[in-house]
């Protein structure tokens, strides 16, 4: 008896049926203040617990040598916003045990050959005058990478700065930063004590930014060539309760004039990482700012009333656009420029809270509308993205003000995306309101906030990542529609209790960083794509049950380019029949670049960075109508060049 064969799927591209523009927003990134995101992650800064205002009562993350005793001092405060300081007594120093203060950094500081460290500390003495010994050691002290002196430390507050340089050294993370002295006090009094405030270590920054970011991570970043970053959050936005929101104006100005404040996903922020930074991290990579505001909901599913308990809330989003877009002859404008930026920055996107679905109270409807006719009355201009979308019961989708933009957010299975990716959004009334994707990801198969998902690695495999590339072919089919996306959480500290969240993009310890298979599929789509939406359709797909075979065409109007992607989820190599109507001609060789994996469960990690990477290849036998194998486990996009 003859075999029955499946027949050959079959992907028809309608090169003559431009269905859309392509968003020009369409990839971006979402970030906020988890899985030791900025501080232990981006941020610079390589000292932990660097106000010593983690917790009230203990100097967590800091030791002491030389059998120095060390506390945390509520008497002896740098000013209103650094109201403790960490105080050393010196009495038990001496030539051979010099006493001081150390700090391990998040998991370890990373020492690199010929590198410059810049060290500072605000510190006050009594029956002390110094030298203190800055270094830069190793953490079980037997190797001092770099150090420097500082001879004298005066009885008021007074900032001190050194520059720590290594030499010819392997890198190492397992170090550590010593402030120590020989002295036990001056010549008549042998019982010192010195208050510390603000200690920092800073290794060389992403385009040498002052206070700026970790140059690996910031590059991993710029070469997906984001165009936006959703910033604060996210529930860093909101805060357990209304004081641990994020309040940007304590996050602006001298480092040492922010208080700081607990983040909610369990440990504090020391606001180095505030508004002025978020905005000199799109100035790096070139993104435009999309500024979410604090709308009045908090975790804690309280919310302030509509009304004028909400004005002032409403008044501080109205001095935030300020502070970001303003003239310098605003307040705030003015404001920046004293900050360092003189420059205004664009912006026309707004985010009004964050996910207030959460919002039983029915309140969002009101909050909603206050800070929209605000902003619109100020900033006409400026499109207000409401955190409700289409993905909500109509109950919750009260609007009184139609929003120009909806946030919807997507955690789901891989095979969930896979099974919507086909037809999700196609059907979508175009008449309705523009989308915004502004969280999402893919999961094997467990959710993010089930305790089981601990024992994963903190980055997904190539499962998740073809669930996400299945439902990106989506997202850029319909990106008419949906005009800004973004994978979150991006970043993740690996070290064990560095997260609170699984999947994400991108994870780091103190000296290594990597993408996951997920990164590289974003940065595949961000990077190749047309202008034009392309009309497409498909026979003979494979379904197993659910669907295995995923797709989407662009083209670049500039260069007549169509750009192909393939998603193929089996396991099994695919040949598909491509054909392209309504072009004269296809050049017989083009690009492909592909991502693949042997099996779903391979990933990348810190010890295997480059294990599933894109790889480019030159291929033949391109046309109008054309056979091509797409491997098992792939993403592929195939760049044909029209005559
Ligand atoms: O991305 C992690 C969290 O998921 C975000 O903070 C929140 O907005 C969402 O619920």
């Amino acid at each position: 008896m003859a075999q029955m064969t499946n027949p050959i799927p079959q992907l028809i591209i309608k090169a003559d049926q431009v269905t859309g523009q392509v968003s020009p927003m369409l990839y971006g990134l979402m970030t906020e203040e988890i899985n030791y995101a900025y501080e232990g992650g981006l941020y610079g800064e390589l000292i932990r617990n660097r106000t010593f205002k983690a917790n009230p009562h203990e100097a967590i993350f800091w030791s002491a040598v030389g059998g120095a005793v060390i506390s945390i001092d509520t008497n002896q405060p740098l000013n209103t916003a650094l109201n403790v300081s960490l105080k050393l007594d010196t009495s038990k120093a001496s030539k051979t045990c010099p006493a001081g203060i150390v700090n391990g950094g998040y998991w370890g500081i990373p020492v690199r050959p010929n590198t410059t460290y810049h060290a500072s500390f605000y510190a006050k003495a009594e029956d002390f005058k110094g030298p203190l010994t800055v270094s830069l050691a190793s953490t079980n002290g037997k190797t001092v990478w770099a150090a420097a002196t500082v001879p004298k430390v005066s009885g008021d507050w007074q900032k001190y700065e050194v520059t720590l340089k290594t030499g010819e050294v392997a890198p190492s993370k397992d170090n550590q930063l010593v402030i120590a002295t020989t002295k036990p006090g001056t010549f008549f009094a042998h019982h010192g004590k010195i208050w510390f405030q603000q200690v920092s270590l800073f290794p060389p920054t992403y385009k040498n930014r002052v206070n700026g970011n970790r140059p690996d991570l910031s590059q991993l970043l710029d070469d997906a060539q984001p165009k936006f970053l959703r910033f604060p959050g996210g529930n860093y936005l909101e805060g357990d309760n209304l004081k641990e929101h994020f309040d940007w104006k304590k996050t602006i100005g001298p480092l040492e004039q922010r208080p700081g404040h607990r983040s909610p996903w369990g440990y504090w922020s020391t606001d180095g990482f505030g508004l002025p930074e978020f905005l000199g991290w799109c100035e790096d990579l070139h993104m435009e700012p999309v500024l979410a505001v604090f709308a009045g909901y908090t975790l804690n599913h309280n919310y302030v009333k509509p009304g004028p308990d909400l004005a002032p809330y409403v008044q501080d989003a109205l001095d935030e656009i300020e502070y970001v877009t303003g003239e310098t002859n605003t307040i705030w404008g003015a404001r920046r420029v004293r900050d360092g930026h003189p420059a205004a920055f664009k912006l026309h996107y707004v985010e009004i809270g964050n996910e207030d679905w959460f919002d039983e109270s029915g309140s969002y409807d009101g909050r909603f509308t206050q800070f929209y006719d605000a902003i619109k009355a100020k900033y006409p201009q400026i499109q207000c993205i409401s955190t409700v979308g289409n993905e909500q019961s109509e109950k919750k989708r009260v609007h009184s003000r139609k929003p120009d933009v909806v946030d919807e957010h997507y955690y789901r299975s891989a095979t969930d995306f896979e099974q919507e990716a086909p037809n999700r959004f196609d059907k979508y009334d175009r008449n309705d309101g523009k989308i915004f994707i502004g969280e999402w990801a893919a999961y094997e198969d467990i959710v993010p906030w089930n305790k089981k998902s601990e024992q994963l690695a903190p980055t997904p495999s190539f499962k998740a990542a073809l669930g996400d590339a299945a439902w990106m072919t989506a997202l850029e089919r319909n990106s008419d529609l949906i005009v800004m996306q973004c994978y979150a959480p991006l970043l993740v500290n690996v070290n064990p209790r560095g997260r609170q969240w699984r999947p994400n993009l991108i994870g780091y310890d103190a000296l290594n960083s990597y993408g996951s298979p997920s990164y590289y599929a974003q940065k595949m789509f961000s990077t190749q794509h047309g202008d034009q939406i392309l009309a497409t359709d498909s026979q003979n797909m494979p379904a197993d049950p659910t669907p295995k075979l995923f797709f989407d065409a662009t083209r670049d109007s500039q260069n007549g380019k169509i750009i192909l992607k393939v998603v193929n989820s089996l396991g099994t190599t695919q040949p598909v029949k491509i054909q392209i109507n309504g072009v004269a001609q296809i050049a017989a060789t083009g690009k492909a670049v592909f991502l693949k994996a042997d099996r779903p469960e391979d990933t990348n990690s810190i010890l295997e960075p480059q294990k599933i990477v894109p790889v480019s290849e030159t291929v033949n036998g391109l046309g109008t109508d054309f056979i091509r194998d797409f491997p098992a486990y792939s993403i592929t996009v195939l760049e044909l060049e029209t005559k």
